[in-house]
């Protein structure tokens, strides 16, 4: 029976991902939603997947929103593929971040996704959103409203690493419930389906990634934290996860699987 590492997420200063006070620690203490940890990985990449599906709705004519763009690297990357790009995120240390060198087409405003967006009806050819609030939820308007119509929804979700992850680091990492894939790909579904949007795909796909070294398993887990706790965690863990890393670990690294989830609908 393998031992039980420490569990960050007992601690009580863990801050649970995602929410805003995670958010605000991050932009404070990196200016960014960037992942820390080093890594390799095998083809396909999620996000160059849907960087390329966007893509193939872009040109010179068309206007874009990212919903929740974070600190805008991704935004930038389809800088000079359409006439227009705007990143909006509610986080102001990551909108200021995004402003560093962007070029005239492309611009970062704080905005709330939850509240009555600031744009006219029928605004964007596409709105697109990397794990970031997704507008097109029965019950929302402002997605249909300032989407044109026949417009492009697209969406990509991180839902979560195993691949063995769970199972090596029991305590650090808790295992998925039983049907979690399936549960997915059923909420991913039925997210599509309830919108006013028109299904045109639904993929969930596995991503391969070998992590570095024995301490990026801890970068991982300790992603957005604060200083202050990952040093507890470093020292609760690291000789352990030292320990496994090296039984399980692969030339390139330890070997964990992304799942992803990437949704694609259109206006009517
Ligand atoms: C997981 S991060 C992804 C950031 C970026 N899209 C990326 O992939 O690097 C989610 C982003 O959504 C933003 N966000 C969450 N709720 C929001 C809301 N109500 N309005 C605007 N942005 C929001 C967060 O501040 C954060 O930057």
């Amino acid at each position: 029976m393998s031992k039980i590492l420490f569990d960050p997420m007992k601690h009580p200063d863990w801050i649970p991902p995602h929410t805003a006070e995670w958010h605000a620690n991050l932009a404070l203490e990196t200016g960014g939603y960037k992942y820390p940890w080093k890594s390799v990985f095998d083809e396909p990449r999620a996000e160059l997947v849907f960087a390329d599906k966007i893509t193939a709705y872009l040109n010179e004519n068309t206007r874009v929103l990212d919903v929740g763009c974070g600190h805008g690297e991704f935004t930038k990357s389809f800088t000079h593929k359409a006439k227009e790009i705007l990143g909006i995120d509610l986080m102001e240390g990551y909108i200021a971040s995004a402003k560093e060198n962007a070029s005239e087409s492309i611009s970062f405003l704080v905005v709330d996704a939850d509240k009555p967006l600031p744009f006219p009806d029928d605004s964007f050819d596409v709105v697109y959103t990397k794990k970031g609030p997704w507008l097109f939820h029965k019950g929302i308007e402002e997605g249909h409203r300032v989407i044109k119509p026949r417009g492009m929804a697209l969406g990509l979700y991180h839902c979560g690493t195993d691949g063995g992850l769970r199972s090596h680091f029991p305590g650090l990492y808790s295992p998925f419930p039983d049907n979690y894939l399936e549960d997915i790909k059923v909420k991913f579904e039925g997210q599509l389906s309830e919108s006013n949007l028109e299904k045109v795909e639904l993929q969930i796909f596995e991503e391969v990634e070998f992590l570095s070294r024995p301490e990026d398993v801890l970068i991982k887990k300790c992603f957005g934290q604060k200083e202050t706790l990952k040093k507890i965690v470093w020292q609760e863990c690291l000789q352990d996860v030292e320990e496994i890393f090296m039984r399980y670990a692969t030339p390139r690294g330890l070997k964990v699987v992304n799942y992803h989830a990437l949704m694609i609908g259109q206006a009517r």
